[in-house]
């Protein structure tokens, strides 16, 4: 059959409560809270949704909201080189506390703290 793509090896189950992990501490990070919208729910629905298909799982973050355009949909928000360490740790500890390891674990990091760094479109205060 077709080969076991890294959604497939890390389940919906584990995604979903990563997710979860993620955005609990978004929610208490001092650089990153006033940035996000108060109630995480939506936010959190469609992060879901992305890192499916990031994974290699279902599209089905562009069947409901078309080309992620991730660059794109985050230009209306500052992200400085600081936020975007703040996102990748929250990220790091949400991956600690569900105890995802392993080469996945590492390759899947990899691939977001590229990609974060990718998201950046704002300096830092007093650079
Ligand atoms: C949406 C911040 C990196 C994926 C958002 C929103 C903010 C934000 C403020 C809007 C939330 C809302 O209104 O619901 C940041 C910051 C980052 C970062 C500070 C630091 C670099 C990333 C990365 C990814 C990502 C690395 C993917 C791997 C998304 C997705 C959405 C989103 C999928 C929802 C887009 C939509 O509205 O459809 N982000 N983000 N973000 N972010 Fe990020």
């Amino acid at each position: 059959g077709k080969m076991q793509t890294p959604f497939d090896i890390i389940g919906e189950d584990k995604l979903h409560q990563l997710v979860d992990a993620f955005y609990t501490r978004v929610a208490e990070h001092p650089d990153l809270s006033p940035i996000f919208p108060k109630d995480l729910e939506e936010t959190a629905r469609k992060q879901k949704q992305f890192l499916t298909q990031y994974l290699g799982g279902p599209q089905i973050y562009t069947a409901e909201h078309g080309h992620p355009m991730l660059r794109a949909r985050h230009l209306p928000f500052e992200i400085t080189p600081l936020r975007a360490r703040a996102w990748v740790s929250c990220m790091h500890n949400a991956m600690d506390e569900v105890e995802l390891t392993g080469p996945l674990r590492e390759d899947f990091f990899a691939r977001l703290n590229l990609t974060a760094q990718h998201m950046i479109n704002t300096p830092d205060k007093d650079e």
